[in-house]
């Protein structure tokens, strides 16, 4: 790709400025109160696209929120690459914890971000990370060097479930046709060690609900008497792991695929400080499933955690009450070969059946889906490979994550095609945390690796 360096060199500013305005529209797509302001990205996302060179784009309604897609198909015998992401963004509550204002983007610089980076909701989960394939775009076709044929999704409900985007892709198989799916949604290793995504988690959200008595109590009348059922809900989640932090839930490890011990040593081969983890996070020790590292814990095994729990009194002071219900949300991460439809029900009835007498539970599935596992030996993975050797001078490592992009399983099953996870965020970007920021390097790296990464894909596809 020629000039790709002295091209970004000189648009700089303006790439950083447009994506601050993106970022300043606080697409919540959890939140209904901030409803326009998703529609409104969505019409920000078509703009920006329909100026990158995009021939065809449209916001395309959905019964939930559009899905803004846009292409340019320069010749119909060369392959397709089909760019996803998303514009929605997490809450930003705990609020308090923020430094700055989470829609009021500012670049400041850090110890690991000398070059600046930039805090916003949103700033690489996913604005920033999806923004960077519309300014590669903009290069390629400005410079006239687009190799191939290029298609947009970018959704508003990646945060929710994309549950709109699983109908529109059932819809659009045509609209849609690909020859590779190309993402920037997740992470690498660290600065100076590029790496390519080659694993997702599945996921099974969700919420419990613990009845007592028909009426809030007071605890020294009934106290003793009666089942309290916020006792019971901690109880019955405490049961959930073993002593060795196994899951207790009968099949639950039924499915599992088992890696091999020669798979297990070339992941270890993988650059990890176990000090560094800890001391990143403040804490004096890890915690997990016996006999598995901390990158195993966190990519190929499942795992399941409580991610909210409420009920009773939580206001100032002290008031002596026995709550009539206990509420928790619960997650469950999924490795390859376990059903997320499966493993719901069969979370669904062990929590009904320990349930004790004198309680009733209600579980209400949320959302979830398939993991996903790329191979290594595709011309997509090899043309990822090739670009980041160009843009950092070194081979990526191929890593599974923890995290979770459900539709990817369906893009497989519902698209053909493959998928290729090329992030450049970092686990220190706090993505859904307070402080969530993006590098102003990494954010420009994606941009100069996009486009090697198509010239190759449509080298190796010849
Ligand atoms: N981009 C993340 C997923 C991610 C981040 C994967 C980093 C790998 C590395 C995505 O936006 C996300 O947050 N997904 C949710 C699931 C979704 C159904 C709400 C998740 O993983 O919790
Ligand atoms: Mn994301
Ligand atoms: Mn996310």
């Amino acid at each position: 790709m020629d000039n790709i360096k002295s091209y970004i060199n000189q648009h700089k500013e303006r790439f950083l400025n447009e994506l601050i305005e993106l970022l300043k529209i606080p697409s919540i797509s959890a939140d209904s109160a901030y409803k326009n302001d998703v529609f409104k990205t969505a019409e920000v996302v078509k703009v920006s696209l329909q100026k990158a060179g995009c021939d065809a784009v449209e916001v395309c309604e959905t019964n939930g929120y559009p899905v803004v897609y846009g292409e340019k198909i320069i010749d119909s015998s060369l392959p397709t690459i089909l760019v996803y992401g998303h514009y929605d963004v997490q809450p930003a509550d705990p609020i308090d914890l923020w430094d700055s204002s989470p829609f009021e983007p500012i670049i400041k610089t850090t110890e690991l971000h000398p070059e600046g980076a930039i805090f916003a909701r949103g700033a690489s989960d996913d604005k920033g990370q999806m923004y960077m394939h519309v300014k590669a775009l903009e290069f390629m076709t400005v410079t006239n060097q687009l190799p191939c044929n290029v298609k947009f999704m970018i959704e508003g409900e990646e945060e929710v479930g994309s549950e709109s985007l699983a109908a529109f892709v059932e819809d659009n198989k045509e609209k849609l046709k690909n020859d590779i799916i190309l993402i920037s949604d997740t992470g690498m290793i660290a600065m100076n060690t590029p790496s390519i995504t080659t694993g997702l988690r599945g996921l099974s959200y969700v919420e419990v609900e613990v009845t007592g008595p028909n009426r809030d109590l007071h605890s020294g009348l009934y106290g003793g008497a009666v089942a309290n059922p916020i006792n019971i809900l901690t109880k019955m989640i405490a049961s959930l792991h073993d002593e060795n932090n196994h899951i207790t839930i009968p099949g639950f490890y039924d499915k599992v695929e088992e890696l091999s011990l020669e798979e297990r040593a070339e992941m270890a081969k993988a650059p990890f400080s176990l000090e560094d983890y800890k001391s990143a996070l403040d804490i004096d020790s890890v915690y997990g499933e016996t006999g598995y590292t901390t990158n195993e814990r966190n990519s190929i095994r499942p795992t399941l955690d409580v991610n909210g729990i409420w009920g009773g009194y939580t206001g100032e002071g002290a008031k002596t009450v026995i709550a009539s219900k206990a509420y928790a949300k619960i997650s469950m991460r999924l490795v390859p070969h376990q059903d997320w439809g499966d493993i719901t029900e069969l979370f669904t009835n062990h929590f009904e059946s320990i349930a004790p007498k004198g309680t009733k539970v209600k579980v209400t599935p949320h959302h979830g889906g398939q993991g996903y596992v790329t191979p290594t030996d595709s011309i997509g993975y090899q043309a990822a490979s090739k670009a980041y050797n160009d843009t950092f001078g070194k081979t990526p490592i191929p890593q599974r994550s923890g995290g979770s992009i459900p539709i990817v399983a369906l893009f497989e099953k519902e698209l053909k095609s493959k998928t290729i996870l090329m992030g450049f965020g970092l686990d220190s970007d706090a993505i859904h945390s307070p402080n969530e920021h993006f590098g102003v390097f990494n954010y420009l790296k994606g941009i100069e690796t996009i486009p090697h990464f198509y010239k190759y894909f449509t080298e190796l596809s010849k």
